[in-house]
C-alpha cells in the first residue's frame, strides 16, 4: 500500500545524517585528513546499513499489517487515498471505486450522528480513535469492524492523514446478536411461564373456592329442600288449625252459655285445666306458631335463594334481596357478645332495577365483604356500626375519589362500610392478592377479597375498590353494570 509510506518515512532521519556526513567528508578532504576520512566512510557505511535495515523492517511491518488487517488511508477530510485488498474484499468495492470517495460510501446508517461527532472530535485533536463500526458493503449487506484510526501529524501537530486499521468482527457480532435474541426469547418464555403459573394458581384458587361454595350451596339447598316440605305442612295447616281452635272455643262458649255446669266432676276438671286461661292463651299460641312457621318458611326461601344452584347463567335479579339474604345468614354475628354490644346495621337502599348477574356469585361477594367488616369490628370499642347503601350510577359521572365509571350502561353501586380501624396504605396495596391475610393462622385464608375481585371485575366487568382513610373506617364499593355485553 503506497500511501502508508508517508508516515513511515517521516520517522527516518537518514537524509539529514547523510548531508552531515558529506559535509564532514568535504571538510576532512580539505584538511587532507585521510584517517578521519576513513572513519567517516566507515560511519557512513554503517548508517547506510542501518537505513537499509530500517527500510526492510518497515516494509516487513507493512506487509504483516497488510496481511492481517483491513487498511485505509484517508486525508484529513475523510477522503480515501488508499485501501488494501482486504478492504476491497470486505466492502465489495474495487480500489478505483473507493479512491477519492468519502468514507460515507460504506456508512450503514446504524450509528447516530453523536457517534461520528465523537469520532471526529477525537481524531482532530490528534488522538487515536478505537471502536466498533457497522458498515455497509456494495451489495447492501452489513459487516462489523473493530477499528483503530491513527492520525498522522504534521510539524504543528495537526493531523494531515489518517490510517484506519480494521478487523472483521461480523461473525462475533452475529453470535452476540443471536445470544441476545436467545436471551430475549428465553426471558419472554420465562415471563409467559410465570403468567401461566399465575393463571394456574388463580384457577386453582377458584376451583377450590367454587368447589367449597358449591358443596356448601348443595348442602344448604339440600337442607332447605328437606325442610321446605314439612314446614309447608305446618304452615299450610296452621291457618285451618287456628280456625278449628277458634270454632271449638266458640262452641265451648255456646255450651257454657246454654248448659250451665252443675256436675261436680266437670267443675273440678274446669278448675284443674284453668279453662279461662286456656281459652285466652290458645289463640295467642296458635298465632305465635303461625308467626314462627312463617319465619321458618322465609329462612328456607332465603337459603334456596342464596344457594341458587339452578342458576348457571346470568339472570336479572334484585340485588337487595341478595344482600338481605346474606345479612340473614350472618344475623347471629351482629348480636351483642360478652363485653361487646350489638353491631348496628344501617341500610339505605336506593331505587335499583333488576341487575343481570350471577346471583349466587354476587351473594358470595356480599358474604365475603360483610364477613370482613364483622371480623374488623370484632374487638372494636363502641359504637360498632355497619352501613350498607345502594344507588344507581349513570355510568359516566365521578363516583369515588374522583374516579369515573365509564360504561355504555348504568351501574348498580353497593357501598359496604364499617367504622373499625382504617386499613394502612401498605396493606391496601395487597388486599386483593390471593392468600393475603393479616388474620391469625387458622382464622383467614386470605382468599375472600381475591375471589370477590375476580367475580366483580372479571365475571361481571364491574369495579371493586376499597376506600380507607385514617380515622374514617373502611368502605368497599362494588359497581356492577346493569346489563352485560353478549
Ligand atoms: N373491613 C375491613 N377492615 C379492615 N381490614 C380489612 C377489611 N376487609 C379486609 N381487610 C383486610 O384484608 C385482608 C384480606 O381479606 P380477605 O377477605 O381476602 O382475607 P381474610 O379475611 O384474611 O381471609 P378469608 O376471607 O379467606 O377467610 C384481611 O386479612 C384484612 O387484613
Ligand atoms: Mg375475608
Amino acid at each position: 500500500m503506497d500511501g502508508n509510506k508517508g508516515h513511515a518515512h517521516e520517522q527516518v532521519s537518514c537524509p539529514d545524517t547523510y548531508s552531515l556526513s558529506i559535509a564532514l567528508l568535504k571538510e576532512n578532504l580539505n584538511q587532507k585528513n585521510l584517517a578521519t576520512y576513513g572513519q567517516a566512510i566507515a560511519h557512513q557505511t554503517h548508517l547506510d546499513k542501518q537505513f537499509q535495515k530500517t527500510l526492510k523492517d518497515l516494509s516487513a511491518l507493512e506487509f504483516a499489517l497488510d496481511q492481517a488487517a483491513i487498511l485505509a488511508i484517508t486525508d484529513k477530510k475523510g477522503t480515501i487515498i488508499d485501501v488494501n485488498d482486504k478492504f476491497c474484499e470486505l466492502s465489495q468495492y474495487s480500489r478505483q471505486e473507493l479512491i477519492d470517495q468519502n468514507h460515507r460510501l460504506i456508512k450503514s446508517g446504524y450509528h447516530p450522528p453523536e457517534f461520528f461527532k465523537e469520532f471526529w472530535a477525537t481524531l482532530k485533536t490528534g488522538r487515536v480513535w478505537k471502536g466498533e463500526i457497522k458498515n455497509r458493503a456494495k451489495d447492501g449487506t452489513y459487516y462489523w469492524v473493530n477499528t483503530t484510526v491513527v492520525p498522522f501529524l504534521d510539524e504543528e501537530g495537526e493531523p494531515y492523514q489518517y490510517l484506519a486499521i480494521r478487523f472483521d468482527i461480523t461473525e462475533r457480532k452475529r453470535a452476540e446478536e443471536a445470544l441476545r435474541q436467545a436471551e430475549l426469547v428465553s426471558r419472554q418464555q420465562a415471563q409467559e411461564l410465570e403468567l401461566a403459573l399465575d393463571k394456574l394458581k388463580q384457577t386453582q384458587i377458584q376451583l377450590v373456592q367454587s368447589e367449597k361454595m358449591s358443596s356448601v350451596g348443595q348442602l344448604v339447598a339440600g337442607i332447605a329442600h328437606e325442610i321446605n316440605n314439612p314446614v309447608n305442612f305446618i304452615y299450610g295447616n296452621l291457618d285451618c288449625a287456628s280456625e278449628y281452635v277458634q270454632s271449638l272455643l266458640n262452641l265451648l262458649g255456646v255450651y257454657q252459655q246454654h248448659c250451665p255446669v252443675d256436675v261436680p266432676e266437670i267443675q273440678a276438671a274446669l278448675d284443674e285445666y284453668e279453662l279461662d286461661f286456656l281459652v285466652e292463651d290458645l289463640p295467642k299460641m296458635v298465632a305465635s306458631m303461625q308467626l314462627g312457621a312463617n319465619r321458618i318458611r322465609e329462612i328456607v326461601l332465603s337459603l334456596r335463594n342464596f344457594s341458587r344452584l339452578d342458576e348457571a347463567k346470568m339472570n336479572p335479579v334484585d340485588i337487595h334481596q341478595g344482600i338481605d339474604t346474606t345479612l340473614l345468614i350472618l344475623r347471629n354475628r351482629f348480636k351483642a357478645k360478652a363485653a361487646y354490644p350489638e353491631i348496628t346495621l344501617v341500610k339505605e337502599y336506593g331505587n335499583l332495577p333488576p341487575v343481570v348477574c350471577y346471583a349466587s356469585q354476587l351473594n358470595q361477594v356480599f358474604m365475603n365483604i360483610i364477613s370482613n367488616a364483622l371480623d374488623a369490628l370484632e374487638d372494636q370499642p363502641l359504637p360498632r356500626r355497619i352501613e350498607i347503601s345502594t344507588f344507581l350510577a349513570r355510568g359516566d359521572e365521578p363516583l369515588w375519589d374522583g374516579q369515573c365509571l365509564i360504561s355504555s350502561c348504568p351501574f348498580a353501586v353497593i357501598l359496604i362500610a364499617n367504622n373499625g380501624s382504617s386499613i394502612p396504605v401498605e396493606v391496601q396495596k395487597h388486599l386483593f392478592d390471593p392468600f393475603f391475610t393479616t388474620k391469625p393462622v387458622g382464622k383467614g385464608t386470605g382468599l375472600g377479597l381475591s375471589i370477590a375481585h375476580h367475580i366483580v371485575v372479571e365475571k361481571h366487568q364491574g369495579h371493586l375498590i376499597c376506600i380507607s382513610k385514617p380515622g374514617e373506617g373502611v368502605k368497599f364499593a362494588i359497581a356492577i353494570p346493569l346489563m352485560q355485553a353478549e
